[in-house]
């Protein structure tokens, strides 16, 4: 099939790249033209495991191609997916639909009359009819994605379903042609009207959130009573109904979905009636454990971070990705750095968007460099290879052996029996 993909971002050119390993002809849409000319020189402008190769393996054989045409776009196919970015409004917990709303526009001015035009990008619920009721020329559909960072290929070729938001048995056949092979694979399809379709997405990462801050409320308690957050997390995981995942007590969640899309949905909530104010307490907890850190660090030095060296390791939202929107480490190291710290910060993809974020902030070229002379150390992003720092060598490399986990996957003994000082949210000091 000829297929459109609009918005060229992690979404986006994630999607365009695997609708093109599963056989289709695809050309991606942005309005900005230096990403396109990276794209189309197979060249991906964001840290994402696998992705480079398949971008360059089908722009070379010319099945992928990127533009910033829309009149071409709107030539080229009958089907095109939006998958521009819905982020926060300013001043606001509401979603912008600035991006989602000039895309179908622009889409539906050029595209062949009855062309179907599926969103992908998540949005408020009645965002799909509003659309199709603006766009009546052509057909809309509605596809959320629920890809990871870090995991974007293989959750797009592979997901655990597929939800499509369909109005007409035409526009779910088509639909269901173009994930063909997906769907042979076994992969189980939930066909839908446009509000739950929508839903759908923004209740998936609402549950997700809530997961995630309940266990760090949990830390919160075990805090307070002496407590052991881990053996917590892992004893109630054991219920199959609750289970082991999203269960890992730490700094908190970041990123460019959780924290807005939670916002986003309460806001929605709201203007339809109904509260979801328990999100705002979802978001309230993620947001103190960022504090508890600070304060942790404050302690540790004495009551004071004021001179004291700071390493921070990570500056990415996870491991996995360059993605610093949101970062937990990065505002942890920027309040830190606030209260009078010298703060130097090292992560393995992130280093480049977190200078231009947080310019004053200090940067290290490694994680030992980093280390040199530190009074206190902060591991806030879980890289695999911050995991695999060994104690003795670190402690021969820092000022003074100081240490919060604030990720709670560092072990606790081996820093102690080495001569740290160790500290993790939700566990005994
Ligand atoms: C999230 C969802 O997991 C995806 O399903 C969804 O498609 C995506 O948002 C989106 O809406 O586009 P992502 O933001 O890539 O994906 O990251 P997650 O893997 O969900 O992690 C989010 C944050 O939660 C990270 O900061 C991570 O460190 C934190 N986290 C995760 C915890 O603090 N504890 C956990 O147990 C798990």
């Amino acid at each position: 099939m000829r297929l459109t993909v609009i918005g060229t971002g992690y979404l986006g050119a994630t999607h365009a790249a695997c609708m093109a390993e599963l056989g289709h002809e695809v050309l991606g849409v942005d309005v900005d033209p230096d990403k396109v000319a990276a794209l189309q020189a197979g060249r991906v402008p964001f840290h994402e495991p696998g992705l480079p190769e398949l971008i360059a393996r089908h722009t070379a054989s010319g099945r992928l191609r990127f533009t910033t045409d829309y009149a071409e776009a709107g030539a080229f196919g009958d089907v095109h997916f939006v998958c521009v970015g819905t982020p926060q409004l300013k001043g606001s917990e509401g979603a912008d639909l600035t991006y989602v709303d000039s895309a179908f526009a622009a889409v539906a001015e050029h595209a062949a009359p009855g062309a179907l035009v599926v969103g992908k990008s998540t949005v408020p619920v009645g965002t799909a009819g509003r659309l199709a009721q603006a766009h009546g020329g052509v057909e809309v559909a509605w596809n959320p994605e629920f890809l990871r960072e870090g995991f974007a290929v293989e959750d797009t070729l592979r997901p655990d379903r597929l939800v499509f938001g369909v109005r007409s048995e035409r526009a779910e056949t088509i639909l269901r042609e173009v994930y063909a092979s997906v769907l042979a694979a076994g992969t189980p399809l939930v066909a839908a009207d446009f509000p739950t379709a929508e839903l759908v997405k923004t209740a998936a990462n609402a549950f997700l959130a809530t997961k995630i801050s309940f266990i760090n409320a949990m830390a919160e308690l075990c805090e307070a009573a002496g407590g052991d957050v881990g053996v917590l997390a892992e004893a109630i995981g054991h219920d199959d109904r609750i289970g082991r995942k999203f269960l890992r007590a730490g700094v908190g969640f970041g990123g460019g979905c959780l924290p807005k899309d939670i916002r986003a949905f309460a806001h929605r909530a709201d203007e339809l009636g109904v509260s979801l104010a328990f999100l705002r307490e979802v978001d309230a907890i993620n947001m103190r454990r960022r504090d508890k850190v600070v304060e942790l660090a404050r302690e540790l030095c004495g009551g004071s971070v004021l001179g004291a060296r700071v390493a921070v390791l990570g500056a990415a939202f996870k491991p996995d990705s360059d993605d610093i929107r949101d970062s937990p480490a990065l505002n942890v190291a920027a309040r830190l750095r606030l209260d009078g710290a010298d703060v130097t910060v090292y992560d393995p993809e992130a280093m480049d968007n977190a200078r231009k974020a947080f310019p004053l902030l200090g940067y290290a070229l490694s994680a030992e460099e980093a280390l040199g002379g530190a009074d206190l150390v902060l591991h806030l992003t879980e890289w695999p290879q911050f995991r695999e720092i060994d104690p003795e060598r670190a402690r021969s490399l820092v000022s003074r052996p100081r240490i919060v986990d604030g990720r709670g996957v560092l072990d606790a003994d081996r820093w102690t029996a080495a001569g740290w000082q160790f500290r993790a949210l939700g566990r005994p000091a």
